[in-house]
């Protein structure tokens, strides 16, 4: 049996903005997607026979990214993330998925987590209908820090270059990793669910409506992509006060956007007074926000009183890896 683990993320700064590609950062957290694959006689998920049109995500990386053609296989999911809520957990099922299928075939030979990324993200693509940046995949496939952009970003690592043919054209990022310096780990992030899905191709279409319908709504896109910048230099330096600052000022342009709801504002505004920074991460509509917090035990308890479900963890978990 071959097995594997790939985390979910939380993105700092940067949603929807990266879409259209200006910067994002994004953080690999300890929760995540386990995978096992198995031969059997029968093609099973979880023990009950494998229907591939309830499942296109999985049926595109197994039969057109692998070009899978041996055996049936038995295939067993199990998730740590709350699934379709911005933690990335169909990027870590894709980057799971294809760890383990990797390790099946090939189990003396280690994962290449580029090609990994480059895979979850044209799985991701299929399913955002063209429209889906590399930055959850990424995040989820190298760990850490990643910080994903148009071009080169200052103080970064340049790891892998990466396109795709969106409606609005060819896009193209630069994927990077920074260093977390050693005080970031005196802060957690606690990611508080709303209840409800976010329906992510749904709102990045909405996004791509407004700026079409609005272009001078551009402006929201310019002032995260400085938002986003102020917060990576606070981040690389371990200032943890000014991080927290630019995760409040990002979540107000979110509001612009229109990609923030009433349950998310409750949650962000329930943990502020015991959080250095908050703001909805992912695509919104529904989903999660994420509070920066020395005190995350104090913050998970505000979130719940406000009607959230609460997790915590470090910034910058490991990437996808073979157990
Ligand atoms: C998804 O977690 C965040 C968005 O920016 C979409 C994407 O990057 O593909 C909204």
């Amino acid at each position: 049996m071959a097995s594997a683990f790939a985390p979910g993320k939380c993105i700092l700064f940067g949603e929807h903005a990266v879409v259209f590609g200006y910067p994002a950062v994004a953080v690999a957290i300890e929760q995540g997607v386990h995978v096992t694959v198995e031969n059997s006689s029968e093609w099973t998920l979880e023990g009950i026979p494998f229907d591939p049109s309830r499942h296109p995500h999985i049926t595109h990386i197994i039969k057109e990214l692998f070009e899978y053609e041996g055996p049936p296989l038995s295939l067993n999911v199990q998730s740590s993330l709350f699934s379709a809520a911005g933690m990335g957990s169909s990027a870590a099922l894709s980057n799971a998925i294809g760890a383990a299928l990797h390790s099946h075939l090939n189990p003396t030979e280690p994962i290449d987590r580029i090609k990994m990324a480059k895979m979850a993200h044209s799985a991701e693509a299929t399913a955002q209908k063209g429209r889906a940046s590399p930055t959850d995949t990424a995040t989820s496939a190298l760990g850490g820090c990643v910080v994903v952009s148009g071009g080169h970003v200052d103080g970064t690592r340049h790891v892998f270059d990466t396109s795709l043919l969106t409606p609005e054209g060819k896009r193209k990022w630069s994927i990077n990793v920074v260093d977390l310096p050693a005080s970031v780990s005196d802060a957690w992030l606690v990611i508080g669910y709303s209840g409800k899905g976010s329906p992510t191709g749904r709102m990045v279409a909405k996004v791509a409506r407004l700026l079409s319908d609005r272009p001078e709504r551009f402006e929201d896109m310019e002032a995260i992509a400085n938002i986003t910048t102020a917060g990576l230099t606070a981040l690389s330096a371990g200032n943890l006060d000014a991080l927290g600052m630019a995760m409040d000022a990002c979540h107000e342009s979110l509001q612009r956007l229109e990609v923030s709801n009433s349950a998310l504002d409750r949650l962000v505004e329930a943990a502020r007074p015991h959080s250095l920074g908050a703001k909805l991460t992912g695509a919104g509509g529904g989903g999660c926000m994420v509070a920066l917090t020395k005190n995350p035990k104090r913050v998970s308890g505000a979130i719940e009183v406000a009607g959230g479900r609460p997790l915590y963890t470090k910034l910058g978990s490991g990437g996808v890896r073979v157990l």
